[in-house]
């Protein structure tokens, strides 16, 4: 029987006006993170495709493949036993119907996630939604800025600023909702329309770069915590510097300054 702290009949209900808490998500790609991660009071994981940025380093998500985010996805399974886990179908996986029910089947059921979500609101994309959602697999919706879009959208910038973008956000989150999603992310959308899009949905908005009056946020944990060299989009102010306080004890190691290590190393090591 499932260990799972959360699941989506309560995030279904999960929206601020009923008096809920916010949800908490975080993204999370490794074992011992996804360790730490099931310890606490998070509600979900994201596998995020953007794995590929801070973790491949590649350019863009458009390069991730569904075998990487089938190996990332399955060692946060291991690492997180007891939490909701959703994870990202990478670009170009589901632009065809058929192959893109099967791509989604496939990860799902090999990497023994909780859910999957997908970006857009394309006719194919709502209609794979509807047939996975019937079949049994939980899908998260994200809309207004979706990064695998970035070559045809021009960039990372804020949506839903004129009465045109506004009006498609809307109805597609509308679209979202009929056709089964769980809950919506709503990335680097206004937040006078983001409050609009929670106030008319009955699920769960999660907003990344969207303002606080959502029914939830996510962000990615690297941007959190600092683990990088460059800096966070700057709707994430990082609540450490994890990548000096890493380069500061690295260098101190090479130095050879710590005796202590030095001394542990040769009092432990082993003998044949
Ligand atoms: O891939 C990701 O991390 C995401 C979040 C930014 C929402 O989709």
């Amino acid at each position: 029987m499932s260990k799972l702290k959360m699941n989506t009949r309560k995030l279904r209900k999960n929206k601020l006006r009923a008096g809920f808490k916010p949800l908490q998500m975080l993204t999370c790609y490794d074992f011992q993170t996804a360790q730490l991660l099931n310890q606490t009071e998070l509600d979900l994981i994201l596998v995020g495709d953007s794995l590929g940025n801070v973790i491949l380093g590649y350019d863009t998500t458009v390069e991730v493949t569904i075998e990487e985010m089938r190996i990332f996805s399955s060692a946060v399974r291991r690492g997180a036993p007891d939490k909701f886990i959703v994870t990202d179908m990478p670009f170009g996986t589901y632009a065809i119907y058929e192959e893109g029910m099967k791509a989604a089947l496939e990860l799902f059921q090999k990497s023994k996630t909780d859910s999957l979500k997908l970006e857009g609101a394309s006719q194919v994309v709502l209609k794979i939604i509807k047939s996975l959602t019937e079949t049994g697999v939980p899908v998260m919706g994200h809309i207004g800025l979706t990064p695998q879009s970035v070559h045809e959208l021009g960039g990372y910038y804020t949506h839903g600023k004129t009465e045109d973008s506004k009006k498609l956000i809307l109805e597609q989150a509308r679209e979202l909702e009929k056709a089964g999603c769980f809950a919506i992310v709503l990335e680097c959308v206004e937040k006078g329309l983001a409050k609009e899009i929670t106030d008319s949905l009955s699920i769960p908005t999660i907003g990344i770069g969207a303002g606080l009056a959502v029914d939830g946020q996510v962000l990615v944990i690297n941007d959190l915590l600092k683990t990088g060299e460059m800096s966070p989009p700057k709707f994430c102010k990082p609540i450490s510097d994890l990548y000096s306080l890493k380069k500061d004890l690295i260098t101190k190691y090479l130095s050879n300054k710590n005796q202590e290590i030095l001394n542990d190393l040769e009092k432990n090591s082993l003998h044949h």
